[in-house]
């Protein structure tokens, strides 16, 4: 038996027909008038998540509680704090939490293979503080003698989308040095970016990150290798390369060892920290680089205010619980199976593609932890943009286009602009933040309203070409300021969403199998494309399907 056919999602169900299918999101405004966002809206430590424009009542949230209890949400939140080997099918618990309460003594007691968590943390952050304060001061020399001034990290996945998200957020943040410094990241598996970036390095003073938790990952092993070939051009030997242009992070550092990366270089990682899950770590370390260890931990802090956030607070208060559950109410209950993320700030361009990995990467499951076949929709695609930007792109389909999703809209209220601009340059940017709230903020109205937000202003006779049905739903977070910690303390917010989630849905977000078959079979295509290379007329003792086999001939009969 799956959730689907508990008690408290029969109660939903019900819930559902009589109280939210007659009416629109107009109507449930109307109902309840002003009191509508005051019931509908909570706020931790500068972070207000309104849900008053999703299509549901206070008593949808109650019916929800119930059933996130009736799942063992908060066996199973104690069991992830714990260090519980919460990632049933590899045996591991998930503890990212951990990483970011090196300074309180919450995990003190907690060991992993005779080890204590705490103190791995601590240590790992001061590898990490040494690394970068090196090259921040100046002092990390290239083989030559020349200062480091480039760092290029080659990553994929969460080795790669969660340090390249936060440093591309947080860049006005970036920390002084005593030379010009580029973060740089690489994760293409084609090496078109990597080809294209060597071009205007220089072998004296770029530094290689080369981030991978398995050390085995060939999109980032082939990039490393094409990055130390590119090095060899000019510097003598290996050990050389080894000593002054490379740093790894990873779980396994006997394979960065047989790699070449001596153990100074080295930061160490465990597998009870999940890869989506690991900007907190030394994974981190471009992130430290750019943004300097203060700002690093400032994140941490954030994340951490979070966790406390969603360990202690009651559940109708707890954002994370909530962001959650309205989720699930929309995928389960309202059969919402897109979820658009519109960050209103350019500088969290890359957010909505950080969470399409942690969330569809975590939850992306069909079986439950008992093995089960679930008959229910767990993650929604996700997708997203920068909002005022994807107005001008894929908006015309959310507001008119036929596929059920959700939104949500996220933005900060202040934009403290630099000070080394001009008066009139800050007030001009002054306004082009009063000009992005209001497009936010309209633009979940519209949404949610459609054409009938006109009757509240004025009307106009409409054509069908330009009638707008409204009745999506969506979600506006709104922060003070976007700072280190206001980013951690979202992030976090998103990965407990996801937690939450899965606890209801009973599957396990912390494992991936899905993506290793593909990985799999990519190997022995290429082995087959590397006989063809060497003389073979077809993929001889390898079955392919037609269109295998035709996009190969195809591809050698076109030169490859
Ligand atoms: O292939 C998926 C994945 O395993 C992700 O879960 C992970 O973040 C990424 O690849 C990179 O893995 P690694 O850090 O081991 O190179």
């Amino acid at each position: 038996m799956t959730v689907k056919q508990s008690v408290a999602w029969q109660a939903l169900e019900a819930h559902l027909q009589k109280d939210i299918v007659p009416y629109s999101l107009k109507q449930l405004f109307n109902g309840a008038g002003a009191q509508r966002f005051g019931d509908l809206s909570i706020t931790t430590q500068g972070l207000l998540l309104d849900l008053s424009k999703q299509k549901l009542t206070p008593e949808t949230l109650h019916l929800l509680i119930d059933l996130a209890q009736q799942q063992g949400l908060a066996q199973a939140t104690k069991k992830l704090y714990s260090g519980g080997k919460v990632n049933r099918s590899e045996l591991r618990p998930a503890l990212h939490t951990a990483l970011r309460a090196a300074s309180s003594d919450q995990y003190s007691a907690v060991q992993i293979d005779g080890q204590y968590v705490n103190q791995l943390v601590d240590e790992n952050l001061l590898d990490m503080e040494r690394i970068a304060s090196k090259i921040q001061r100046g002092e990390w020399l290239g083989y030559s003698g020349q200062p480091i001034t480039t760092v290029v990290n080659i990553g994929v996945g969460g080795s790669d989308i969660g340090p390249h998200m936060v440093c591309h957020a947080l860049a006005e943040f970036r920390v002084e040095t005593k030379f010009p410094l580029d973060v740089m990241f690489v994760s293409s598996m084609d090496g078109s970016q990597l080809a294209e970036m060597l071009q205007h390095l220089d072998q004296g003073s770029t530094l290689f990150i080369i981030a991978s938790k398995t050390f085995t990952t060939v999109d980032t092993l082939a990039n490393a290798e094409t990055a130390r070939a590119w090095l060899r051009k000019k510097i003598p030997s290996d050990s050389l390369i080894g000593q002054h242009h490379i740093v790894g992070c990873s779980a396994f550092p006997e394979r960065m060892a047989a790699w070449g990366i001596p153990s100074e270089n080295q930061i160490a990682l465990w597998d009870w920290v999940g890869g989506r899950y690991s900007l907190w770590s030394g994974i981190g370390l471009p992130i430290a680089i750019k943004l300097g260890m203060a700002s690093f931990k400032q994140l941490l802090k954030g994340a951490h205010a979070m966790d406390e956030h969603f360990q202690n607070a009651k559940l109708h208060e707890n954002l994370p619980v909530m962001l959650a559950l309205t989720g699930i109410w929309n995928i389960n209950f309202l059969g919402l199976k897109a979820h658009t993320i519109l960050p209103y700030d350019g500088r969290l361009k890359l957010l909505p593609n950080y969470l399409s990995q942690l969330e569809m990467e975590s939850n992306g499951k069909s079986v439950t932890n008992a093995g089960e076949k679930v008959d229910f929709d767990t993650s929604p695609v996700i997708w997203g943009d920068v909002g005022a930007n994807a107005q001008h792109a894929f908006f015309q389909l959310l507001h008119q286009g036929t596929p059920a999703y959700y939104a949500d809209f996220i933005v900060p209220v202040k934009r403290t602009a630099s000070k080394e601009y001009t008066n009139a340059t800050r007030v001009q940017l002054e306004y082009q933040q009063a000009l992005n709230l209001a497009n936010c903020i309209a633009q979940s109205r519209v949404l949610m309203l459609g054409d009938d937000v006109l009757n509240w202003e004025q009307s106009i006779a409409a054509s069908p070409d330009r009638l707008y049905p409204g009745n999506h739903p969506s979600s506006t977070l709104m922060f003070d300021e976007l700072t280190p910690e206001s980013l951690g303390l979202l992030i976090a917010l998103y990965e407990h969403k996801v937690f939450v989630q899965a606890v209801v849905w009973d599957i396990n977000p912390f494992d991936q199998w899905g993506v290793e078959l593909g990985k799999q079979i990519a190997k022995s295509t290429l082995s087959a494309i590397q006989k063809r290379q060497a003389g073979a007329t077809s993929a001889e003792g390898a079955e392919f399907d037609a269109s295998t086999e035709g996009l190969l001939n195809h591809m050698f009969k076109h030169h490859y």
